[in-house]
């Protein structure tokens, strides 16, 4: 990657609101509509700042390497990548790759390293983190935009993958939407949302949630390092259950995932819950079949049919 927009991602980008292409202009790009786009870092900015989604650029600057494969001793990113395709990642090696809601790029590393030419789009300032995780990889180009206003034509990707995302949108269904219009026909979709499920989890930690996403980040953020020791409590069997489910936490076992993930729960502004039944009606909704159902949440991929 290196500090200005690469051709290849000239050659891909179009204007949101027109759909033409851009032209460079100086430091910028323009479109033919006159619509000028700030580019920062060699990133182009579609966004005038980061919105809704500032809770996640305090937390990858703050976590910037703690979940990258390449800054740890297990491949967890490569495995949980792997268990949501539905196919060998081999299969990457080639394919034009959208990473919608990329955030510190640990998927887009994993896409990286199996030969895909990536772009990872994210609307917060994570993107900045992901262009430093991400500098050594030719074949990754980044965006800062909002997925619900993508800067790329229809049916553009041969894999178009959203993972914990879409649920921290205001409408989780309108951004998958958004999101699946970019897979070319015979093209692949992968996602997974948060579940619903759980109504006991779900009902303490939206009470929890009302009070913590009106906190300061930063306080927010010390408060949820009680994680780190609650966690050995909440092994406990009988004490543990009843924690788990008045005041829910993060029960990964690494300490520092542990905080990350809690903060993670407790800090965005959006967070929905969504069912199986209702995420495979927004596959088939947008001309996807041969649906697949990974492990945990709400883990679903599909193929777009050729005649959309
Ligand atoms: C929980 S993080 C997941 C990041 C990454 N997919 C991962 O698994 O490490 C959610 C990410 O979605 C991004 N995001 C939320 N709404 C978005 C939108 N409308 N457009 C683009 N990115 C968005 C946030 O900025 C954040 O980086
Ligand atoms: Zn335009």
């Amino acid at each position: 990657m290196s500090g200005a927009v690469g051709q290849p991602l000239l050659d891909l980008l179009r204007c949101p609101t027109c759909g033409g292409p851009y032209q460079r202009h100086g430091d910028r790009l323009q479109c033919a509509c006159g619509i000028v786009v700030a580019v920062r870092s060699g990133i182009p900015r579609f966004v005038d700042d980061d919105g809704y989604v500032k809770s996640f650029s305090f937390e990858w600057q703050k976590h910037a390497r703690t979940q990258l494969d390449s800054a740890s001793a297990v491949a967890r990113s490569e495995r949980d990548f792997q268990s949501r395709l539905d196919r060998p990642l081999e299969w990457l090696n080639g394919k034009l790759v959208l990473d919608a809601g990329c955030g510190m790029g640990r998927y887009a590393e994993v896409a990286a390293r199996y030969g895909a030419t990536v772009v990872g789009l994210d609307f917060s300032f994570a993107i900045d983190v992901a262009r430093a995780n991400l500098s050594g990889w030719p074949n990754v180009q980044l965006v800062q935009a909002d997925l619900t206003r993508p800067p790329f034509a229809r049916e553009t990707f041969d894999l178009v993958y959203s993972f914990g995302v879409l649920h921290h949108t205001p409408n989780a269904e309108q951004s998958f939407l958004a999101a699946a219009d970019l897979v070319k026909p015979g093209g692949v979709m992968a996602m997974f949302v948060y579940s619903s499920y759980n109504k006991a989890f779900v009902y303490s930690s939206d009470f929890w949630r009302r009070l913590t996403t009106k906190l300061p980040y930063q306080l927010l953020y010390w408060l949820c390092g009680a994680s780190v020791p609650l966690y050995y409590l909440y092994s406990l069997p009988v004490i543990g259950l009843i924690g788990k489910s008045c005041l829910p936490i993060s029960m990964e076992s690494d300490w520092r995932w542990r905080w990350l993930d809690t903060f993670d729960w407790y800090s965005p502004r959006f967070q929905s819950k969504h069912t199986h039944a209702e995420v495979a009606s927004w596959f088939l909704r947008a001309g996807f079949d041969q649906l697949f159902i990974g492990p945990g949440e709400v883990t679903m991929l599909g193929v777009r049919g050729s005649d959309q």
